[in-house]
């Protein structure tokens, strides 16, 4: 960290880009010191069926109420379709890859426009109205945006669940926003294999009682059992409706929708967006930090099943009028060059993925990349988890032949769009800092009792003031929101990460500091596997925290505590992990798991995770004062059992 590389802007850059570096500061701090102004003046880059005279109206304490433009009326789906039919139909809307390689489509704007109304009349026809909610649980197809856009026109709050999520999982975000709605498809395909998502929903429906209809896209053709009267095949609805439907005139703090997202604490929160302010800082940030141009390719590679898909695959780049490709494949299938392959294939100029793709990447070596042209790319974007140097390095120079800069992305579910990023033409890059705030953020770093540091300096990331983008309420439980985020700093956004802020102002995010991590960019509480795991009949306890995983970023290190008599070997680590898969989803399979005959505890009875982190991370050195556990001597127990790292 002490030495660090500093790459500046390349020249055409800063003479191309929306913004140079003396133009990003003018921006900036106007933006800080006139939001009203500003974001009077932004707020227009939408379309308006009324247009708004209120512009920010907002308050972190004494209690949180967020409301931005909230006499304006508009539509998203207006703005992410319709608009652009009229001046540019023929332009390609989304490109779409599919898994097998011979397979990929491009939709225009025309079509778009013909699929979304299709679809939202689809909808109403199975009784979905404005303000109802719909769980989408499908593959990387067109049709997740063509169902999303559906909602967003007939007024509609959507709710995707990543297709990689268990029944179980899909069923809890079902009955906590009690959608009578699914819309799935048959199966889903991913490097080769199919995943069974109607069955699922299925599984998911036994589980939870309230839905009254399930759409089902054929996507593969398989043979799924369809429950008479609930279940009906896509193409046999859209036969029957008409391919023109009205847009919803939504007011501006009306819901868009809800994605739910891990916590420290609880089950999942359904984190909920409005219209117009997401709107407007998804598209904004989309242009500025992509430095999107009419003709760019831009392809970002999460999944619709996360936020990142959500604001840069569907809803910013589409709001521009944009071409965004959508890949229903991964990273390594059919080989390694995938990535570099489908980017020569459709020229793509805009390249954002996530530090676990670029490191596995980087496992396999430079050949695979070199084999590929890409002289289209002309930016690279990072996004999800901190990206350690020697990935950003690789990214840039392998990847990009150091002709690209990287634009590496902090932000969250919460936010809606990026918070701390470079802008291309104006920021000197530092691998491994998402750099400086975007206009009208104002980070600051307070330490444990709040105090705001300055200058270098590090502690606990927080937000000053809000932004456009941010998110309104947790669906159902507004306490809960303010608890969660404005309640550790009065009048702040808390982000829940740790952060240090060098000498040039920047910033470099170093992990949550709560017990949430971050398992190859996904989001897990460390409380749902405990939960998980706990729930299997021999499981007596469970402390789950992470420790640092090559490519993972942090893997899953689970401490089980066995009811008495139960045996722990590898055949109940297997069949652990197979479970907690079930309950959850592959993505919380733990990593490693220590049977431990005792927790560290308080005389309370408070597990002390903080021992339990640095047993996992190897630090045996720095546990700290062990003297008041109940049992000091569990922690040579645990030491002598550490589990080896893979
Ligand atoms: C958490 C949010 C934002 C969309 C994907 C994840 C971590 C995210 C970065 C980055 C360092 C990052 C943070 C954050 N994170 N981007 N560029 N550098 N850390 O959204 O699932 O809501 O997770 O991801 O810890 O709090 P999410």
């Amino acid at each position: 960290m002490s030495e660090t590389r500093i790459y500046d802007v390349p020249r055409e850059w800063a003479e191309e880009a929306y913004v140079d570096n003396s133009r990003y500061q003018a921006m900036y701090e106007a933006s800080i010191a006139d939001p009203e102004a500003f974001w009077g003046e932004h707020g227009k880059r939408i379309g308006w069926f009324e247009p708004y005279t209120s512009v920010k109206n907002t308050r972190f304490a004494p209690d949180v109420s967020i409301r931005w433009y909230e006499d304006g009326t508009t539509n998203v789906a207006w703005n992410c379709v319709d608009r652009h039919v009229a001046e540019q139909g023929e332009r390609t809307a989304i490109i779409w890859e599919g898994d097998d390689p011979s397979q990929s489509r491009h939709i225009t704007y025309r079509e778009l426009g013909t699929e979304v109304q299709r679809f939202a009349n689809v909808l109403k026809g199975e009784g979905v109205r404005k303000g109802d909610r719909v769980t989408i649980y499908m593959p990387m197809i067109p049709e997740a945006a063509f169902a999303m856009l559906a909602c967003a026109r007939i007024g509609a709050v959507h709710s995707v669940v990543f297709g990689g999520f268990s029944p179980d999982s899909l069923a809890g975000r079902i009955a906590d926003c009690t959608s009578t709605v699914v819309i799935t498809a048959d199966e889903g395909v991913r490097g080769g294999r199919r995943i069974p998502l109607k069955a699922n929903v299925d599984a998911a429906c036994a589980k939870t009682g309230g839905v009254a209809s399930v759409i089902v896209i054929r996507r593969t053709g398989a043979n799924v059992p369809m429950l008479a009267g609930r279940d009906h095949f896509y193409d046999d609805l859209a036969a029957t409706v008409s391919d023109e439907c009205p847009c919803e005139e939504m007011a501006a703090e009306d819901p868009l929708f809800i994605l739910y997202t891990s916590g420290s604490t609880g089950k999942p929160k359904g984190v909920l967006h409005t219209t117009a302010g997401y709107l407007v800082y998804a598209a904004m940030t989309h242009q500025y930090v992509f430095d999107y141009h009419e003709g760019d390719i831009y392809w970002c590679t999460a999944d619709v099943g996360w936020v990142t898909g959500h604001s840069y695959i569907v809803y910013g780049p589409l709001a521009n009028g944009a071409t965004t490709l959508m890949f229903e494949g991964v990273p390594n299938y059919p080989s390694v060059s995938r990535f570099w392959e489908v980017v020569d294939k459709h020229k793509v100029t805009i390249f954002y993925t996530a530090p676990t793709a670029i490191r596995a990447l980087m496992g396999a070596g430079e050949e695979p990349v070199k084999q590929t042209s890409r002289t289209s790319l002309r930016l690279l974007g990072s996004v999800g988890e901190p990206i350690n140097p020697e990935a950003w390095e690789w990214y840039h120079r392998v990847v990009g032949e150091h002709r690209c800069p990287i634009v590496d992305t902090w932000w969250q579910t919460e936010t809606g769009g990026i918070l701390i990023t470079p802008l291309p033409g104006a920021t000197r890059l530092k691998p491994g800092s998402a750099t400086r705030p975007f206009f009208g953020i104002r980070p600051e770093i307070v330490d444990a009792e709040g105090k705001v540091q300055e200058g270098a300096c590090e502690g606990n990331l927080v937000i000053a003031d809000s932004w456009p983008g941010q998110m309104r309420t947790v669906y159902g439980d507004h306490q809960r929101f303010f608890e969660t985020y404005f309640s550790a700093y009065k009048g702040k956004y808390f982000t829940g990460d740790g952060c240090r802020r060098d000498g040039d102002g920047y910033y470099w995010i170093t992990g949550r500091v709560d017990d949430v991590i971050n398992v190859s960019g996904h989001r897990m509480g460390t409380a749902e596997v405990e939960s998980a795991l706990v729930a299997h009949e021999k499981v007596s306890e469970a402390a789950v925290v992470g420790y640092p995983h090559d490519l993972k970023g942090q893997g899953i290190y689970a401490y089980v505590t066995l009811m008495a008599g139960e045996k722990g070997d590898d055949g109940l680590r297997r069949e652990l992990v197979a479970w907690v898969r079930k309950e959850i989803g592959p993505i919380a399979s733990p990593d490693l798991i220590q049977f431990a005959p005792g927790l560290p505890k308080t005389r309370s009875g408070k597990i002390m995770r903080r021992i339990l982190r640095k047993i996992a991370e190897d630090e045996f050195s720095a546990l700290g004062d062990t003297s008041t556990l109940a049992d000091p001597a569990v922690v040579d127990d645990l030491i002598a059992n550490r589990q080896n790292k893979k």
